[in-house]
């Protein structure tokens, strides 16, 4: 009569023994607010999937894009209370942080992507994934997007042209200061609203690359585009101190190999994806691509770049410096 119990005690114990032998897998969520077919969120998936053959059995990585889980505008306070572990927000995000990366929002400041990432690579560049420490996050990498485009419901081929209209701008004062320059009126606006902003005409453009611009069908409801390349889209991998520096040495290692696997990945391929993302909206014939003659170009260089004196002494002349270096 007695062995019954025995044996389902037995068998519970067995069960338990087990149970604790395999603890669940660590999760990394990874949230973020562009398409999966764009280099953010191509690199997520490069990610994930190094990480499923690598470290199966003890991480698993889930991927929310497209804001599903969070917009940029929140993310990080939920990566700090330990509900996302990772995220890539616009270096134009993280104002309420620090102003040292405010350096990448500085109109034409940068030629071209080998700048940017020239810059990012310097020992200058290196040190701003440190600028969070503070608030505990850490930066974990730069991930390239590209040079933004400036898109509207009317042309613009002089600054004279943006004046007096309305544009969705990510949260950053130097962004703001920028339109300010061209007598232009900003809005602070999170990604996920801006299609509906501008199909209601609330706005009357936005600046993005082209990746973001033909994923999220901006070139839909704006009929012209101009390529300005005024400034940079990219991004910083960030994760919270307490998640980071809490996993196990060796998983922490495998893991920061594999995001670093992944973020070259998605590097080499965001350029690919801007020219395939051009060439489409070129082809949807929806929206007409201005290119801009130097003497057009350079009025809005003359307009926009006195914005770099207004931000130079929070964001840190020598970093000014190091960056306008990058492009020699
Ligand atoms: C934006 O808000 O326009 C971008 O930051 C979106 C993104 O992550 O590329």
């Amino acid at each position: 009569r007695l062995i019954k119990p025995a044996l389902t005690a037995l068998s519970a114990a067995i069960l338990f023994a087990s149970a604790t032998a395999m603890a669940d897998p660590i999760t990394i969520k990874f949230s973020h607010v562009v398409a999966e077919n764009t280099p953010k969120g191509q690199m997520g998936k490069k990610f994930q999937q190094l990480v499923e053959e690598r470290l199966g059995d003890k991480v698993e990585v889930e991927l929310y894009p497209s804001s599903q889980l969070y917009g940029d505008d929140k993310v990080l306070e939920a990566m700090l209370l330990g509900d996302v572990q990772l995220a890539a927000p616009s270096l134009s995000k993280f104002q309420k942080y620090t102003d040292q990366l405010q350096v990448f929002d500085l109109p034409f400041l940068f030629k071209d992507m080998g700048a940017v990432e020239r810059f990012q690579s310097s020992e200058t560049g290196q040190s701003l994934l440190t600028s969070l420490e503070s608030k505990g996050l850490v930066g974990l990498g730069y991930l390239h997007n590209g040079m933004k485009q400036l898109s509207a419901s009317s042309p613009l081929k002089t600054p004279g042209d943006a004046d007096g209209k309305k544009f969705r701008i990510m949260t950053s004062d130097v962004l703001e200061a920028q339109f300010d320059a061209v007598d232009a009126v900003s809005l602070k606006k999170p990604f996920s609203e801006v299609f509906i902003l501008l199909q209601t005409k609330a706005i009357d453009g936005q600046e993005n690359t082209y990746s973001n611009i033909y994923s999220q069908k901006f070139f839909e409801v704006q009929p012209y585009i101009t390529e300005s390349n005024h400034g940079v889209l990219d991004y910083m991998v960030v994760s919270s101190a307490r998640f980071w520096n809490g996993l196990p040495d060796d998983v922490r290692g495998e893991v920061k190999s594999a995001l670093d696997e992944a973020i070259v990945y998605g590097n080499q391929l965001s350029e690919a994806k801007n020219m395939e993302a051009k060439q489409a909206i070129i082809d949807s014939g929806q929206s007409e691509i201005i290119t801009l003659d130097d003497a057009q170009r350079q009025q809005w260089v003359d307009a926009m770049k006195p914005v770099w004196g207004e931000f130079a002494d929070d964001i840190g002349q020598d970093i000014v410096d190091a960056a306008e270096a990058a492009n020699q």
